[in-house]
């Protein structure tokens, strides 16, 4: 297949391997671009892209504007906070009037579960999900696959763990199939109240001990509370929290292994994650962000092919 099978990107379950494999080969060219004195090409230099962010966000949003200026695309941002969207405009209408404005791309960020998918089949331009609700982040998804490609050369056969808020994470919604799809194993460690009751129907194990998941993976991805997505009480405390499920250095050091950490950001130092293990040797952290500006550079050509 010369290009992606999908006009948009919604969800990583809608991907085939041989998208998740282009997006990563592509990725891979425009790091090399990225490494370079001159790290701007004129792919995009005819389209413009609305990045509309309706949730907050740092790293996506600064990744794909940084992704949208390298590839020499003309760009305008949109956030909810200081829009007219606090007058009660809808979401259609606030799409509809940036896209009058001659858009082809709209990268969009939501607290809702499907907002993406709703435009997708309301307005003419290529919808970019940059995170809808509890649903799917498919480029953080991406971002992850393709760090934990450089690091372990192939997908297939590895151990992978998610550690934490499963319920609520979209960045679980697309790691999961992302890893599954390429032949990773994937298990999954956290309070039983915060992992979905259908989570075998996907493929993927619980182990609720959190040492025990630990020995058993290669990579361990740790997920933070989303107290922002919670309308009850899911967990007693986060001090509790911490003490059963907070990967620290001690924990790590009583197991004989050099497990990869990962974590999609913002950190909650000292609840989730400790620093001593967030800013060693052993994390993937700041090549996870690093890695975003280029994959988000590879959607974002692929998608532009399939006007
Ligand atoms: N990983 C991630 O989505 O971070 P932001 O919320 O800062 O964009």
């Amino acid at each position: 297949m010369s290009g992606l099978s999908q006009r948009h990107l919604i969800a990583i379950k809608d991907l085939e391997k041989s998208d998740i494999q282009l997006i990563f080969d592509t990725a891979k060219n425009f790091k090399e671009v990225l490494q370079r004195p001159i790290k701007k090409v004129p792919s995009l230099r005819d389209i413009t892209i609305a990045n509309l962010f309706f949730e907050d966000s740092t790293r996506t949003r600064i990744s794909f504007e940084l992704a949208e200026k390298r590839l020499s695309a003309d760009t305008i941002n949109f956030s909810a906070s200081g829009s007219s969207v606090k007058k009660g405009e809808t979401l259609l209408d606030t799409v509809n009037n940036i896209l009058a404005m001659k858009v082809d791309m709209v990268v969009m960020r939501h607290s809702s579960s499907g907002a993406p998918q709703f435009l997708s089949k309301h307005i003419p331009a290529q919808i970019i999900n940059a995170g809808d609700g509890t649903h799917e982040h498919p480029t953080q998804g991406l971002l992850d696959g393709y760090s934990v490609l450089e690091q372990f050369g192939s997908l297939k056969g590895l151990n992978y763990l998610i550690i934490g808020d499963i319920k609520h994470s979209r960045v679980a919604g697309s790691d999961i199939p992302l890893m599954l799809k390429m032949g990773a194993k994937v298990k999954v460690c956290g309070p039983p109240t915060l992992i979905p009751k259908y989570i075998e129907e996907l493929g993927v194990s619980y182990e609720p001990n959190l040492k025990k998941a630990l020995e058993w993976c290669d990579v361990a991805n740790v997920l933070r509370i989303q107290l922002e997505r919670m309308d009850t009480k899911f967990i007693p405390s986060l001090r509790e929290y911490s003490l059963y499920y907070g990967v620290n250095r001690a924990l790590l050091d009583s197991i004989n292994k050099n497990i990869t950490i990962m974590h999609p950001g913002p950190i909650n130092r000292g609840v989730e994650l400790d620093s001593d293990v967030a800013d060693s040797k052993q994390s993937l952290i700041l090549q996870q962000v690093e890695n975003g500006v280029a994959i988000r550079m590879a959607v974002l050509y692929l998608l532009a092919g399939r006007v």
